[in-house]
């Protein structure tokens, strides 16, 4: 399939864009790109491209822009329930902490999460993914992390893999059984944190291995936090997982930084994410570590807060920057990557070309998946969006409503009325 006469073909060739280089999008005015099976064949313009493959079927992007699909590295797709509640606790003046530290917050999801059947964790996930896709996400990333024992969060990690089986996009696992306290292990986080470096890293290592021989092993995260693992528990827990040989993330510097960036980066984590009180040596450590900076600005947003993260200095220390939605039920519960670079765009000043690359080739970079997603290049899986604008700047200009026209996903066109 070759499509023609997109106003802008938004290529983002030659990989994952550092510091000054993020927003290279690497136009193509009115390009194409022609699709063999699942794959980028060749991108040029639609002259070009038309008269060197006359007999391909065709499909008019009617000058409207061609990108690739967007990458989302960072969310909590599986859970039951919901916290409007504390949405409202929140607006009458309680933080997301105190109300955490209330037994609320990630507890509450647990409680609702643990009595749900796997049907029903399923069933609500592919329909977030689902909304996903229409909003033009063709990868993601799903964090487990609402189970905290080891069967629990086993089997959210199972429907996850599942989940690959009816969902289009391509599904990155994470194992987050340190986003909180067990309830079990209230009061006595070093008792929780025990259990997660002796006995469920090194039988999730076996299992995985049993259970999914051909899979890369998952992420491991930790959400590092003065009232949830703090420096030495999250120390405890990731390089336990390094040494095990599981790629590592980090939730760190959300609310408070105690050191969980820098950690990260020193293991080498492929990323560390939300950075909002990130420091000046915090960045530099990111940046030795070759470690992707994933900014979630719906989160603040979510808790009506301030702070974003400083992309503007990660940018200039040469820092790789991405960005994701961090869907949860908690905090932000919206998986609209258009939405997220709208925001970015304002509260982390990106342009809209740094915000499109940080939410691709970038975002891409921060679950590994470089080689595959996040740019149009022959070689490359075929997941592209077509959008309803003229020019990329409308990206994070408009805000509100879904600019996607067409979703294409290893090369099928996705048809969302049928
Ligand atoms: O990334 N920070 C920890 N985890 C989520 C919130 C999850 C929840 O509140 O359920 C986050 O913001
Ligand atoms: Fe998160």
């Amino acid at each position: 399939m070759l499509i023609h006469s997109a106003s802008q073909l938004i290529c983002l060739r030659g990989g994952p864009q550092r510091g000054l280089a993020l927003g290279t999008l690497d136009i193509i005015e009115n390009g194409a790109v022609l699709i063999r099976g699942d794959t980028i064949h060749a991108v040029g313009s639609t002259q070009e491209l038309l008269q060197r493959y006359p007999r391909e079927e065709t499909l008019d992007a009617r000058q409207q822009v061609v990108m690739p699909g967007f990458v989302d590295p960072h969310t909590h797709l599986i859970w039951a329930g919901d916290r409007a509640l504390e949405f409202n606790m929140r607006l009458e003046g309680k933080s997301y902490m105190e109300i955490m530290e209330a037994g609320g917050g990630i507890a509450s999801t647990v409680k609702t999460t643990r009595l749900a059947s796997d049907a029903d964790l399923l069933n609500a996930a592919a329909e977030r993914a689902r909304a996903m896709l229409l909003h033009g996400t063709t990868t993601l990333e799903a964090k487990t992390g609402y189970a905290l024992d080891i069967a629990g969060e086993q089997r959210l990690l199972e429907i996850i893999m599942h989940l690959r089986n009816i969902l289009p996009q391509d599904v990155i696992p994470t194992y987050l059984a340190a986003h909180a306290i067990a309830p079990e292990f209230a009061g006595n986080p070093a008792g929780y944190t025990r259990l997660l470096v002796e006995e469920a890293l090194p039988q999730l290592k076996k299992w995985w291995q049993q259970r999914f021989p051909l899979e890369p092993l998952p992420f491991v995260d930790v959400f590092c936090e003065p009232a949830v693992f703090d420096l030495a528990n999250t120390r405890a827990i990731l390089s336990t997982a390094h040494d095990l040989g599981f790629p590592l993330k980090v939730h760190a510097d959300e609310f408070e930084n105690i050191g969980g960036a820098s950690l990260a980066a020193k293991l080498k984590a492929t990323s560390a994410d939300h950075l909002v009180k990130t420091k000046s040596e915090d960045i530099k450590a990111l940046v030795a570590g070759n470690t992707v900076a994933v900014a979630l600005p719906c989160t603040p947003f979510g808790l009506a807060e301030n702070a974003y993260t400083p992309a503007q200095h990660i940018i200039a220390q040469n820092g790789l920057l991405a960005l994701a939605s961090d869907l949860n039920p908690g905090t932000a519960w919206c998986g609209n990557m258009q939405f997220v670079i709208a925001l970015a765009c304002r509260f982390m000043k990106l342009t809209p070309a740094q915000a499109i690359a940080a939410a691709t080739i970038n975002a891409a970079a921060a679950i590994r998946m470089q080689d595959k997603v996040g740019s149009l290049e022959p070689g490359k899986q075929a997941d592209l969006l077509i959008l309803k604008i003229p020019d990329y700047r409308h990206l994070g200009y408009r805000f509100g409503e879904n600019l996607v026209d067409t979703v294409i996903k290893k090369g099928k066109v996705i048809h969302f009325h049928e």
